[in-house]
C-alpha cells in the first residue's frame, strides 16, 4: 500500500498536511524505519499531483530538512489498527458462522467480573468459544449461561460456567454502591438498578422502612447510603441475608440498617407484636407478592406508601389486588404511579406500581 515516508521529526506536520488535503489513511497504524516514519495514505488519482500538494504546503514548514527530497512516496506493507467488536456477533465473526450468529441471544447482563448469558441449544456445542468472546467483550473474569428460568422460594437459577474463572462470587456496582454476592445462591438482577435508584429518591428522611424480599439488600443500602432512614431487609434465604451483612460493611453502614433472616409472615408478626409501623414498604417478589398484601398494607402506617411489582399484562390486576385487601382494612388507596419495569417474557411484564394507603 502507499505510504509518505518522512524524517521522524516531520511525522506530525506531514499527517496534519494529509489530513488538510483529505489523503490520510486513518485505518493504518504509523511505521518507524530508522530515522524515517511512514504514515499510509489513500490512493491518490494522480501520484505526480499528490507529491506536488505535499510539497507545496512543505514549503511552508517550519521544520529544516522537511522538503521534496526528505519526504518521498513508497509502496510498502503497513499495519492496520485493530478494529475493536461493537457487539457480541462482531467479536464472534470468524468463531462462528452467519448462520449461527444469526441465533445468538444478543443481550447479557454483566454482574460485577462475571458475565451472564443465554446460549440456545443449537449453539451450545460452541458454548466455550461464545463464553470467551462474551469474557473478551465485555472485560470479564468468568461467562457464566443459563440453565434454567428464576425458579423456587428463593428465586435463584442454574448456571455454568462456560469460560474463564470458576467462581461465581462477585462485587457488583450501582449507583455508587457496591453489591457482593454469589450468582448461584441468591438473586440478583442488574436490570433492576434503575428500579432501585427509583424508589431510592422517592424515599425521604426520617421514614421507617421495610423491604419485605430484601435478597441481598440492594435497595436497603442504596437507600441508606443516600437518606437518614430506619430500614429493615426481610428474607428467606439464610446466604442472602449473610451477604446483605457484608454489603453493610462493604459499604460503611453501621446504623439504622436491620437484615433479618426469616419468613415475612413470621417477622411481619415479630412487627405486630411490637407495634412496628412503616412508612414505606418494598414488595419486590412478582409471582406471589400477592399472597403478602394482607401483611403489607396492616404494617404500612397513615398515608404510607407501597411499593408493589407483579408479573402481569396489566396494571389494573395488580390496583383490584391492593384495593380489595385496602377495603377490608377500612384504607382507601391513591394510586401515584404504574410502570413496566423489566420484561420477563414475550407480552409479560414486571409491572410495578406505587400505592399511596390512607
Ligand atoms: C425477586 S427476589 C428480590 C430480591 C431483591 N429485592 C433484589 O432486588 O435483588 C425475591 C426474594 O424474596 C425472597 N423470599 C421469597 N419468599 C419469601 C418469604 N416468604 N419471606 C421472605 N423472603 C422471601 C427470596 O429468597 C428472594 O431473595
Amino acid at each position: 500500500m502507499l505510504a509518505v515516508k518522512v524524517p521522524l521529526k516531520g511525522i506530525n506536520e506531514v499527517k496534519n498536511i494529509l489530513i488538510k488535503i483529505n489523503l490520510l489513511n486513518k485505518y493504518y497504524k504509523i511505521k518507524t524505519d530508522g530515522n524515517y516514519g511512514l504514515i499510509a495514505i489513500k490512493t491518490p488519482k494522480n501520484l505526480e499531483n499528490l507529491e506536488n500538494k505535499i510539497n507545496e504546503n512543505l514549503k511552508m514548514s517550519k521544520i529544516k530538512d522537511l522538503n521534496k527530497s526528505t519526504v518521498k512516496i513508497e509502496n510498502i506493507g503497513m499495519e492496520p489498527f485493530k478494529k475493536e467488536p461493537r457487539s457480541l456477533s462482531e467479536q464472534l465473526k470468524g468463531k462462528l458462522n452467519e448462520d449461527e450468529i444469526k441465533y445468538l441471544k444478543t443481550s447479557f447482563d454483566i454482574i460485577g467480573d462475571l458475565v451472564l448469558l443465554e446460549i440456545p441449544k443449537n449453539l451450545e456445542k460452541h458454548k466455550e468459544v461464545i463464553g470467551n468472546a462474551c469474557i473478551d467483550f465485555t472485560n470479564t473474569k468468568s461467562a457464566f449461561m443459563k440453565k434454567s428460568g428464576i425458579k423456587g422460594v428463593i428465586r435463584t437459577r442454574e448456571i455454568e460456567r462456560i469460560a474463564g474463572e470458576d467462581n461465581s462470587r462477585t462485587i457488583a456496582k450501582e449507583h455508587g454502591v457496591k453489591i457482593s454476592l454469589d450468582l448461584k445462591q441468591v438473586y440478583f438482577s442488574p436490570r433492576l438498578a434503575t428500579e432501585r435508584k427509583r424508589v431510592e429518591k422517592q424515599a425521604k428522611n426520617g421514614e421507617k422502612i421495610l423491604d419485605m424480599f430484601t435478597g441481598v439488600g440492594p435497595l436497603p443500602i442504596l437507600i441508606a447510603k443516600n437518606k437518614n432512614v430506619e430500614i429493615y431487609g426481610v428474607d428467606i434465604n439464610k446466604i442472602a441475608i449473610e451477604y446483605f451483612k457484608e454489603n453493610i460493611k462493604i459499604n460503611k453502614l453501621n446504623d439504622h440498617i436491620y437484615p433479618i433472616f426469616g419468613d415475612i409472615n413470621d417477622v411481619a408478626l415479630k412487627f405486630k407484636e411490637k407495634g412496628l409501623k412503616f412508612n414505606r414498604i418494598i414488595m419486590n417478589l412478582p409471582e406471589t407478592a400477592y399472597k403478602f398484601l394482607d401483611l403489607s398494607i396492616y404494617l404500612l402506617s397513615d398515608n404510607g406508601i407501597l411499593h408493589y411489582y407483579e408479573f402481569s399484562g396489566d396494571y389494573e390486576i395488580l390496583i383490584n389486588r391492593i384495593k380489595q385487601i385496602a377495603i377490608i382494612y377500612n384504607r382507601e388507596i391513591e394510586v401515584l404511579n404504574m410502570r413496566k419495569v423489566k420484561s420477563s417474557s414475550p407480552g409479560r411484564w414486571i409491572m410495578g406500581v406505587d400505592v399511596k394507603i390512607k
